[in-house]
């Protein structure tokens, strides 16, 4: 039976659920972190999302800082924004940045940390820098719940244009200092150590030893061809995609209405088959006849997607 189990066996730490919005992003994930929870796994489950729905499906309140999910032992849940995120790295890099640039300039605190925080990728990058962290501290299993396709694209790429940026950074700065006939600048320290930092996350989220991508997309036309898309783009990043859930399937049609749903839905199964059955799995999941929410309901997602009873 097709299904997630084979990543059990890996030491992968983090896996990434992506796909376009709606198709069972956050369903698929809840199921995947519950499933690594129950093994005993210190699982975070994370979500990215502008919209996150993690409180809802978990029917715990869950924000931005990391939540206990109820019931569930060893699984935590946390939902961070990108204002989250940004507000955090400048708490964290502020002050420093702070007082190695008004050596040079003199502008207040707020305008010289928020210009700072405005290079290219620097969101993206700390994003990452900050589930890197939460692995190397606290968690065996991360599941993060990405936000609709394009912008896990961005997120991918974006860490290689900061680090880009900063390869650059020095030269502008060191330009900085000889104008203001400064001798010795820290800011070239600090960059130093973010280009560390920012070189780590792009070894780290390049791993296929370490991330795994799932894509989640649904038997209907604009499923498969967003589909293609994310995989395409996916393989310009050197990520493969090789595990696919196919969310929404009507397996056992009793109504002329499903009957025709089903009809509708097998040529673009059967499309994915072609296309990516060799290189992937695919995992076909029902659609249920009821909301997915809590924790029971999430035990039977995770029976899909890990082959459950059915072994
Ligand atoms: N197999 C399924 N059977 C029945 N309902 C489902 C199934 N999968 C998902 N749903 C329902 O469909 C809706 C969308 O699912 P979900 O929130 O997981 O999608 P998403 O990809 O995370 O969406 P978004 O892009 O908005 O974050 C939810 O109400 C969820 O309960
Ligand atoms: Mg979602």
């Amino acid at each position: 039976m097709n299904s997630l189990a084979s990543l059990d066996q890996t030491n992968k730490r983090v896996l990434m659920f992506g796909g376009k919005g709606g198709v069972g992003k956050t369903t698929s994930s809840a199921g995947t972190a519950l499933h690594y929870a129950r093994q005993g796994r210190r699982t975070l489950i994370i979500s990215s999302d502008l919209t996150p729905s993690l409180s809802d499906i978990f029917e715990t309140e869950i924000g931005c800082q990391e939540t206990p999910v109820a019931g569930v032992e060893n699984l935590f849940a946390l939902e961070i924004d990108p204002d989250e995120v940004m507000r955090r790295w400048k708490k964290k890099f502020g002050p420093e940045v702070y007082e190695a640039l008004s050596a040079m300039i003199d502008m207040p605190y707020d305008e010289v940390v928020d210009y700072v925080a405005m290079a290219p990728g620097i969101q993206e990058e700390f994003m990452l820098d900050y589930i890197l962290e939460r692995i190397h501290k606290d968690y065996q299993m991360i599941v993060w719940d990405t936000a609709p396709a394009g912008d896990t694209l961005r997120l991918l790429g974006l860490p290689q244009r900061f680090l880009e940026h900063l390869r650059l950074a020095p030269r502008v700065y060191l330009e900085v200092r000889d104008t203001f006939n400064l001798s010795k600048t820290p800011f070239t320290e600090i960059i130093a150590g973010w280009t560390e930092l920012a070189r780590q996350v792009i070894d780290f989220f390049s791993d296929p030893d370490n991330v795994e991508f799932i894509l989640v997309t649904i038997p209907e036309a604009l499923g498969v061809y967003q589909s293609r898309r994310v995989i395409s783009e996916l393989a310009q990043h050197g990520l493969d995609v090789r595990h696919i859930v196919v969310n929404g399937v009507i397996a056992q049609p009793d109504c002329d209405f499903h009957r025709q749903r089903m009809e509708m839905q097998q040529p673009y199964v059967q499309m994915l088959r072609e296309e990516y059955g060799e290189r992937a799995t695919l995992i076909q999941m029902p659609s249920l006849p009821y909301e997915v929410k809590g924790v029971e309901r999430l035990q039977e997602i995770e029976a899909f997607l890990f082959g459950g009873e059915d072994g």
